[in-house]
């Protein structure tokens, strides 16, 4: 029999085949956005502003995807971006997304909205980034902080663009919730997509017992599957930068902000003392109508990106994306949805080939671009395509 992955070409790939195996309201949680999905569409849309400009004639066979992000070595420049309840879409989700990226050596953000403890996934891949929704409350913060300091965990990342939840009426309109509510709907859901009812759902019961939020706070969170209990976001709203620089006087090892998109912001991010940003609009989860982060990079990074480490995710899909990023001076972009989806389709050996198909494509751009280190890529080899004559 050959390799059932063979049929896998490029990123959007696993998404076709991930949406046949969800039901409908968990596929729709991964891939939509809120209102009226602007902002997922700018993420999508603005790449095509840049062109290339590629060198030529200049012997790249030595070429490598090889980079360091924050003084580790990674064997591309791109790493997984944290997302939340994948141990729900698929089999142990966090543990698998953890493992495939420490074997292809690419960094992972666990999120702190999942469903597996979050001392597991340090176990499982020492390597991995913890990403924490915090809110404005001291105590909590600091029982967080250190919890995840003793799991052993070296990079902490923050997310602050979530004061408060989105509208994302595309939940409610297609049945999801967290928790899930149980429903006639959501069990036809279960018994059209038996894969997933069997392979993901039953089988987490089985061996793991109902699955909580564990990582919200220092102690356990809601169930995923319950008629009545209700999620406690605590204080969210009320996080400033107050807070971010007690997080940074208790956490010892390395902190990362993620949902920046305003110079400013990335300027005081830098000054407070994190040790870098991730611009994002949330996948385009959060504001709708909100600018890309491909479109925020150019200014961010003539405020600070000779100081401090400046990343990017949002809609990257292929290794030109990642190399057009790269060149506007991002030193790393990471990825969401599409190693989710892969995740659905085969878990460990499906993301191992979604990262190396993306790998694959930025060897071949650096190529055909004429460079030969990830650390050659600058602001020469694009152009605006408005601003061409
Ligand atoms: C997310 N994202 C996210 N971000 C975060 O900081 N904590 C989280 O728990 C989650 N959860 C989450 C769940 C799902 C299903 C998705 C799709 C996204 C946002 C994520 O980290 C990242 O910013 C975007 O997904 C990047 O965009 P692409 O690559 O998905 O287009």
């Amino acid at each position: 029999m050959g390799d059932p992955l063979q049929k896998y070409l490029c990123l959007n790939d696993f998404e076709t085949s991930a949406r046949r195996r969800l039901p409908r309201p968990l596929f729709g949680y991964i891939a939509g956005a809120s209102e009226t999905n602007a902002s997922l569409r700018y993420n999508a849309e603005d790449f095509d502003t840049y062109a290339f400009r590629p060198r030529v004639l200049r012997d790249v066979s030595g070429r490598s995807t090889r980079t360091t992000l924050l003084g580790e070595r990674y064997d591309a420049p791109f790493g997984i971006a944290p997302m939340g309840i994948s141990a729900l879409m698929a089999y142990r989700g966090d543990v698998v997304l953890a493992e495939a990226a420490a074997k292809r050596r690419i960094p992972m953000i666990m999120s702190g909205s999942s469903l597996t403890r979050l001392e597991e996934v340090a176990g499982a891949a020492p390597g991995s980034w913890f990403q924490a929704y915090l809110p404005g409350e001291p105590d909590r913060i600091d029982a967080l902080v250190d919890r995840v300091q003793c799991a052993g965990f070296q990079t902490l990342v923050l997310t602050v663009d979530t004061a408060t939840l989105a509208n994302r009426e595309n939940n409610i309109r297609a049945g999801f919730s967290t928790p899930l509510r149980p429903s006639l709907r959501l069990a036809w859901q279960g018994i059209s997509h038996p894969r997933w009812t069997i392979g993901t759902f039953l089988r987490t019961l089985v061996t793991q017992g109902v699955p909580h939020f564990e990582n919200s706070y220092a102690d356990r969170g809601a169930p995923i599957i319950s008629s009545n209990i209700m999620r406690d976001f605590g204080r969210r709203d009320h996080l400033n930068w107050v807070h971010l620089e007690r997080i940074l006087a208790r956490w010892p090892g390395k902190l990362v902000v993620k949902g920046v998109l305003h110079p400013d912001d990335a300027s005081r991010v830098h000054d407070v003392g994190a040790d870098g940003l991730i611009v994002s609009n949330h996948g385009g989860r959060q504001l709708d109508g909100t600018m890309s982060p491909i479109s925020a990079l150019p200014e961010i990074v003539a405020r600070i990106g000779n100081k401090t480490t400046v990343m990017v995710d949002g809609g990257f899909r292929r290794g030109t994306g990642i190399i057009k990023a790269l060149a506007l001076g991002a030193r790393f972009v990471f990825v969401g949805r599409p190693f989710l989806y892969a995740a659905v389709v085969a878990g460990g050996p499906a993301i191992r080939k979604a990262i190396d198909i993306l790998k694959s494509e930025i060897h071949q751009d650096m190529a055909l671009l004429g460079v030969v280190a990830i650390d050659d890529i600058d602001g020469s080899f694009v152009v605006r395509r408005d601003r061409l004559a």
